[in-house]
């Protein structure tokens, strides 16, 4: 990890679960970390106590809307000059049946999970390519993105969604390849994480009882991995889960 220290990393979401263990761990890593979300008083209160090399900056930004996200990457290449690593990680569902969900929750979810993503992606990519350094993008998706799991609530589009983000992260990938690129991407899928996303999400108390449960640090550990591998290697793709957590769905 030490030839990330001083390096500049983006982190979306950073307000809860996944996101914040992911800006703090970085933060006590020696990186320069701008967490990108909507409570911006809840990011900055939570990292108050992180103790580490690093840096952080809380930066209002909804990632829908793209031209929150470009003032955000502005105010980062003007006071961080470049992004090395971009965890797209903001992310939120909605239980709901397909024919039951409200066109705004729908809207949302499709416009957070991927717009977002696309929009913090394209805006990283700038800055990576015009610095040519070593970078990484990390999409961190879930076993959701992989195959449809018989649950007893509908999430809607959140499936669609992460297939798609599985589809994006292939796609970049295939988009930087060759010697000369030195940006890699990684599609890290976990199972259940214990998060603020259930309580956003809606689902039954009963439902939420049934999952074995990922610490947000379990996954943040799986990140570190992800970057801390040789510049040559790319994980493409990491997938992890509770131990004993369900595999399969449900006959
Ligand atoms: N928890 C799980 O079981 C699980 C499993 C697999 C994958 N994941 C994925 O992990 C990622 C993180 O989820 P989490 O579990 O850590 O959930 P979480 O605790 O609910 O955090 C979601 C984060 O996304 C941010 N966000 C939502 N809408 C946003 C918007 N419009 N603009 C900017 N930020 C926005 C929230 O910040 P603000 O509200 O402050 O904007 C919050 O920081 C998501 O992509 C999720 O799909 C989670």
């Amino acid at each position: 990890m030490e030839r990330w220290s001083g390096k500049v990393a983006v982190v979306t979401g950073a307000s809860s679960g996944i996101g914040l263990a992911t800006a703090k761990a970085l933060v006590q890593h020696g990186m320069t970390v701008i967490g990108l979300a909507r409570r911006v008083d809840k990011m900055e209160n939570e990292m108050k106590a992180v103790k580490g090399a690093g840096k952080f900056f809380a930066k209002s930004c909804d990632i829908t809307k793209e031209a929150d996200v470009i003032q955000a990457f502005e105010w980062i290449e003007k006071n961080c000059q470049t992004v090395h690593l971009l965890v797209n990680n903001a992310g939120t569902m909605k239980c709901a049946t397909i024919e039951e969900v409200k066109t705004e929750d729908m809207v949302n979810i499709i416009n957070v999970n991927i717009m977002g993503l696309l929009h913090c992606t394209r805006q990283a990519l700038h800055l990576m390519k015009k610095n040519g350094h070593e970078a990484h993008i990390i999409n961190i998706n879930s076993l959701a993105g992989h195959k449809i799991y018989d649950l007893d609530e509908s999430v809607n589009v959140y499936p669609a969604t992460k297939f798609a983000v599985r589809a994006i992260s292939e796609t970049l990938a295939n988009e930087l390849k060759g010697k000369s690129n030195k940006i890699r991407v990684t599609n890290l899928s976990p199972g259940a994480v214990r998060t603020e996303i259930f309580e956003v999400s809606q689902l039954k108390p009963e439902t939420i009882a049934n999952f074995l449960y990922l610490e947000p640090e379990d996954v943040v550990s799986m990140i570190l991995y992800a970057i801390s591998v040789p510049p040559h290697v790319q994980i493409n793709e990491l997938t992890i889960n509770a131990r004993g957590a369900f595999y399969e769905k449900k006959a």
